[in-house]
This record gives C-alpha cells, structure tokens and sequence, in this order.
C-alpha cells in the first residue's frame, strides 16, 4: 500500500496534525469530546453544527443503524451563542467551527461570535434534514455564494461543505469559490429514510433524514471528483471513510485531506488506526498522488 509522509499539513489556511479531522457533528458537543479525538491522532476537528439560536432538534428516534451505514436525523441540536465557553480551552487547536443559519445574515452572526478565537470556520449549506437551513438553502449557488461571502469577510480560512443531493455539485462548489471560500468540504450526509413494517410508518420520528458510513463513498467519491474538474480550491473529501485505502483513495480522487466521522461510531480509536497504515518513513509527499485519477 502506498504511504504518505508524516508532519503537519497546511490546508485551506489551516494548519492540521495530519490529513485526517473529524466530521461536523460527530463528539463534537463537548469540548472534551473534541481534546480527546485530538488526543488521539485527529489532525482536526469540527465541531457541531452551531446556529443563530439554541434548538433541541427533532423528536427521535434521531439515529439508528443500516446494513452499511447509518440514517440520522438530529435536527442539528446546538447550544447556540453558549457553545463558545466548551472550546475557550482549546483555543491553541485546529478547532474549525461549524455554522449553519437560516440567511447570509444569521451566518454572519455566528461567525462574529468566534472571530476572535477560532482558527477558521466550516459552512453547512448541506444538512438534508433541517427544513430552511443546510441543503435547503446549499442547493442553491446565489444563495451559498452570498452566505460565503459574509462569513470570509471575518478574514479567517472558510471551508463550505456541500449536499451531494444536488444535480451538479460543481455549480455549487464554483459558487462558493467565487465568495471567497478557503476549501470545499464533500460531503454531508445522502437524502434517505426507512419505513417500519410493524409499525407502517416511517422509522425516523423526522421521517427522513441523511445517510452516512461506507454506503455512501462511492458517492462521495463521485462528488469530490467532479468538483476537482470544476474548482481550484482545496477539496476535504468526507463520507464512509474508514481506511487508510480510503483515504488514498480520496486523494486520488482529488482530495488534500478528509473527515472522518461514521468510523468513529464503530471505533473510538479509528484516526489512530488509519494514521497507523496511512504514514510511513519513506512516505509520499500528499502532492504526488492528490487528483492522479484524473491523468
Ligand atoms: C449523528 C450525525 C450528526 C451529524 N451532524 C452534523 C452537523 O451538525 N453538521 C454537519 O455539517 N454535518 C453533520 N453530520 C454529517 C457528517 O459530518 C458527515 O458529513 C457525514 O456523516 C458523512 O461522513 P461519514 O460517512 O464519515 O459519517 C452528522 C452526521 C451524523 C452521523
């Protein structure tokens, strides 16, 4: 298997560990949750989705588990304005806080919260089950664009994450370059639901929601490739990753680093074990094989 060279890695204005982070929404409710995957062999993390106002999320069940993969529905459940107190102790840590909001605006309210502290922010235009936020509004280029520009005028690296449930993620990620993102993050979670047969109704108490873990790489895959062809922005390929092989191939796709976040249900100590296989001392530079399967 091909390896990679250790040591930190500057992406999209970020300096990282290494190239793994972890996901949005993922342990990252706490501030200890964040340390400890920081502690354990994350380059980064992101933490939970955080909007203009607290928000309890939708009734459950929010998660539950698939034949490769899980379907949740959270309602993007956040604290708010108050989440600044769990990070104030990481603030020497590639932290990258997560936004979601309704309008350019509640973007740009967020994000002067922690303009100050944060090392750079990462924009959910592609949460598919929060009606008036995420993929509700990320489907639409004007509309990523504007909120993108809000958010970059702090000065600080924005990375925006996009929905793989559009028809053409390139339009989506060229909109987001041109307001002035950093890197584009692909991808959130894939539209889907489950019906119980027992119950005849749907087993999500938000009916739908998003899909996650290996049943969606192929996709993700797909997506990172395309927006390699159509951007020249750093791309952090994300979704079923679980393997150093994933992660080259990722790379070879188009990706400069990825999130994990799925894997960590399973394992707990999954970045160590991916950092394990994926470095070496005769390592590659990233470079030599990022976007090579497109040659
Ligand atoms: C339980 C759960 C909660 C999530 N919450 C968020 C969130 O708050 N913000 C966000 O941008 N993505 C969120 N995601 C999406 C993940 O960050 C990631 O994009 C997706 O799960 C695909 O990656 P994976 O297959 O490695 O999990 C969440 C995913 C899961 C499973």
């Amino acid at each position: 298997m091909i390896t990679l060279q250790k040591g930190p890695v500057d992406i999209g204005g970020i300096t990282l560990h290494n190239h793994l982070i972890l996901a949005a929404g993922v342990l990252g409710t706490t501030g200890a949750s964040l340390g400890r995957m920081l502690g354990s062999g994350a380059g980064g993390v992101v933490t939970k989705s955080i909007g203009p106002e607290p928000k309890e999320g939708h009734p459950g069940p929010c998660l539950i588990p698939l034949n490769g993969g899980l379907l949740n529905a959270m309602g993007l459940p956040n604290p708010s304005r108050e989440y600044i107190d769990e990070i104030t102790h990481l603030r020497d840590d590639p932290v990258i806080i997560s936004i979601f909001g309704g309008t350019p605006q509640e973007f740009g309210e967020v994000a002067s919260w922690f303009a100050d502290t944060a090392v750079g922010f990462e924009l959910n235009l592609s949460c598919p089950h929060a009606e008036g936020y995420g993929a509700a509004i990320g489907a639409d280029p004007a509309i990523v664009r504007a909120c993108t520009e809000e958010v970059a005028a702090y000065g600080l690296p924005t990375w925006v994450k996009l929905t793989p449930n559009v028809t053409d993620i390139g339009a989506i990620g060229r909109a987001a370059e041109e307001g002035g993102a950093s890197a584009i993050v692909a991808v959130n979670t894939v539209r889907g639901m489950r019906i119980s047969i027992d119950l005849r109704r749907p087993v999500l108490g938000n009916r739908f929601g998003g899909i996650s873990g290996p049943m969606i790489f192929p996709i993700a895959l797909r997506c990172v490739y395309d927006l390699y062809n159509a951007c020249s922005l750093p791309i952090i390929g994300c979704g079923g990753i679980g393997s150093a092989e994933d992660v080259i191939e990722m790379m070879m796709a188009g990706a400069s680093a990825v999130q994990i976040g799925s894997a960590v249900y399973d394992d707990i100590t999954i970045f160590e074990q991916i950092a394990d296989s994926l470095y070496g001392d005769d390592g590659l530079p990233a470079d030599e094989i990022v976007g090579c399967a497109h040659a």
